[in-house]
């Protein structure tokens, strides 16, 4: 048997994706400036090519939960590789575990179908929204990022305001779609209602942690609000907790709100990383799909429930069972939330933290940051700098204004936090130096 060894790193990593790749990345979303590539990942470590290793609060978008290259992940991918790869026919028993396991945690699921990506999981929810009002009109807030996706890609970040130039929004769209996609501000409650009163929307897809503008958190009462509006209306209410489920908790953000969706979508870190997504919801919606003879929804994917994904994903569902995951990651996630709020107090700085849990963000922009409006008001350029201030100190933090959240994972250690903030505080110093000599 011939074995393959696997690519090491290289100096010219960089120059060399730019030949083969366009934009030398695998998602616009990894396009950072200047480039930066890593050759390696090991438990909360990033490492570049040049042998540097860096503490990474990326985690992979939030997909990293457990830590880079968790052994026992790693493990049961092999097993399950070596015991059913692919069979595409039915249904292996590692796939019926885990939809045994989502229908066990997540409240809103009484059935559940599993596919490749978060963007497949809110594609299929919104069609599936669709078929079963017979209505074309979607809602989503400002600022929230539920996938690649014509019907969910207006208006992300949009700066110029609902309607206004958005940077994210792809030519080769088609108008026909996009214009069925209404955006309000998250959090207001009475918009939603008015919009929903039209009745001719399909669906509401919210983060119910809305984690991309970032790390909005719902008003009292907001969550609940647009359950009672979607009920009123007749309109189907879709959490898309692709960063906020198993992150927040093995129930998702919906366990912790006491707010059921009718579907929720999910991917990320239910598999520490690996390519998994799934949609999971009411029984009555979920058997619209034609994986049933007498369905008449659309639902297909040939790596759908692949061994590799769902051994991943059962084995960190077990890991959060039995391990004191949340408790750690949470802990941590307060001791640097509350790290740099001392840091904003003392060096008085015009910014404010936000998060929930395991996530984190140092805006440079004073509170109050409720709406994606607030979340725009953050001083870019100082936070680029920040970020590059920080990369200079060992800490990768996502130096792009497109991608403003941090991330913990169960791999990062109470020193490191304090060894992260030792290192803000320098940065910080960095970019004011008339303060450092005490000449305010
Ligand atoms: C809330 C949310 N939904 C959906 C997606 C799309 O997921 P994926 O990148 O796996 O397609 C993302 C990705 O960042 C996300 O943050």
């Amino acid at each position: 048997m011939s074995s393959v060894t696997m690519p090491q790193p290289r100096t010219d990593l960089i120059a060399a994706a730019a030949r083969v790749i366009p934009g030398g990345a695998n998602s616009c979303r990894r396009v950072v400036d200047p480039p930066l590539a890593f050759a390696e990942a090991a438990g909360a470590y990033l490492i570049d090519p040049q042998g540097r290793r860096y503490i990474d609060y990326h985690a992979g978008y939030g997909a990293i939960l457990l830590g880079h290259g968790y052994p026992a992940i790693a493990d049961a991918v092999g097993q399950a590789l070596r015991r059913w790869d692919l069979c595409s026919v039915g249904a292996t028993p590692g796939e019926v575990a885990l939809a045994e396991k989502l229908v066990e945690h997540v409240p809103s699921a009484e059935q559940t179908l599993l596919c490749a990506s978060g963007s497949e999981a809110t594609y299929h929810a919104v069609r599936l929204a669709r078929a079963a009002t017979g209505r074309a009109g979607v809602v989503k807030y400002q600022g929230s990022y539920h996938g690649f996706h014509d019907a969910v890609l207006p208006n992300r970040l949009t700066t110029a305001g609902v309607g206004g130039f958005d940077p994210d929004l792809s030519l080769g769209t088609t108008d026909a779609v996009t214009a069925q996609t209404c955006v309000l501000e998250f959090n207001d409650s009475l918009a939603t209602d008015e919009v929903l009163s039209r009745r001719d929307i399909a669906a509401v897809i919210v983060e119910p942690v809305a984690h991309n503008p970032p790390s909005l958190m719902p008003k009292d009462g907001f969550l609940g609000r647009l359950r009672e509006s979607c009920d009123r209306y007749g309109t189907v209410l879709i959490f898309d907790e692709v960063i906020t489920g198993f992150r927040h908790g093995l129930g998702g953000y919906q366990a912790i709100a006491g707010v059921t969706p009718d579907l929720t979508t999910l991917a990320k870190s239910m598999a520490n990383g690996l390519h998994i997504g799934a949609l999971v919801g009411r029984r009555d919606l979920m058997e619209h799909f034609n994986t049933r003879t007498d369905g008449d929804v659309f639902y297909s994917g040939t790596c759908n429930g692949n061994a590799v994904a769902v051994a991943a994903a059962l084995t960190t569902i077990a890991t959060l069972e039995s391990e004191p995951v949340h408790e750690h990651i949470f802990a941590l996630g307060e001791r640097m939330r509350a790290g740099l709020r001392e840091l904003v107090v003392a060096e008085d700085l015009d910014a404010c933290v936000c998060g929930f849990g395991s996530v984190y963000v140092l805006l440079f922009a004073a509170p109050p940051m409720v709406s994606n409006a607030d979340a725009l008001r953050n001083d870019r350029e100082l936070f680029l700098a920040f970020k590059a201030e920080l990369l200079r100190r060992g800490v990768f933090e996502m130096p792009a204004v497109n991608a403003l959240r941090s991330h913990l994972t169960y791999a990062h250690t109470e020193a490191q936090v304090d060894e992260t903030l030792a290192a803000a505080a320098e940065a910080v110093r960095a970019l004011r130096p008339e303060r450092a000599h005490g000449s305010r």
